[in-house]
């Protein structure tokens, strides 16, 4: 299927065939290949769950409020958030980077690189993302309010922007593993519909991890699993080209 195709393909399925069973492997290649979605400062601060033991099924359909697009799937998938581990994964990306630059920069620039990716991942980084109790962000929001009274800065610094950030990263992830699957002939449904206390204590996550979305999974039943066609705004109302 070229690209248009998969884009046409890829539904919200509701209702997913029960005599149609998905392969575990193939939809972990997917959410491999869902790693490779851009995200913020290449920190990948998210994780994914995947769920393919049955025993869960009750519970997970239960916290996606007896959702269909649950109760009928084969398996889950729990796109998480982790921005409480934005140091070690800092310092992964900064360590990759160092050999990076070493392999791949002119002699010349080199030092200069690694000492501009020291300051990013080293001291920028642990700057943006800690957080003390929305302070931190207060505070992160003066620095860059006064600074903006003489060059263009990015505002969303406080924690709940930083959270925010994180989200956008892990739905890119999201988005990347259902064209994986629909490429496979996969159906997938995502869903903001849940309890994520519950699914935070079914899946013994830390309360630091936050939920972004869970991907029910499996194969859609005929035509009833899908609701009807596509409904979209007229393109001309959300295009705007200046
Ligand atoms: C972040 C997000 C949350 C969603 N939550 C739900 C949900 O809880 N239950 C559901 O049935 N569909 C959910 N959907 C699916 C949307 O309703 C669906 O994408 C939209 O109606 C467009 O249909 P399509 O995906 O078939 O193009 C969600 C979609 C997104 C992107």
């Amino acid at each position: 299927m070229s690209l248009k195709d998969l884009l046409e393909y890829r539904r919200s399925v509701r209702i997913y065939d029960s005599e149609k069973p998905i392969d575990a492997d193939k939809v972990k290649d997917c959410l491999e290949q869902a790693t490779l979605a851009p995200n913020s400062s290449n920190l990948q601060l998210w994780e994914f769950i995947h769920i393919t033991d049955k025993n869960y099924k009750d519970a997970i359909t239960d916290a996606c409020l007896g959702q269909t697009a649950a109760s009928t799937a084969d398996q889950w998938v729990v796109f998480v958030t982790r921005q409480d581990l934005h140091r070690t994964r800092a310092q992964f990306v900064l360590n990759f980077e160092k050999g990076n630059i070493d392999r791949n920069s002119p002699a010349a620039r080199k030092a200069k690189r690694i000492a501009v990716r020291e300051t990013y991942y080293g001291k920028l980084m642990p700057f943006l993302y800690s957080r003390c109790f929305r302070l931190m962000g207060v505070f992160r929001w003066l620095v860059v309010t006064v600074m903006g009274w003489f060059r263009p800065v990015v505002r969303e610094v406080t924690e709940t922007h930083m959270r925010g950030v994180a989200h956008k990263s892990c739905a890119l992830a999201a988005q990347t593993f259902m064209l994986a699957m629909a490429e496979k002939g996969y159906d997938t449904c995502p869903m903001e519909g849940f309890d994520s206390r519950r699914v935070k204590r079914l899946l013994n996550l830390p309360n630091s991890a936050k939920i972004n979305m869970i991907i029910s999974c499996g194969i859609r039943k005929g035509n009833e699993g899908i609701w009807g066609e596509r409904c979209r705004v007229p393109f001309e109302e959300v295009y705007k080209r200046v």
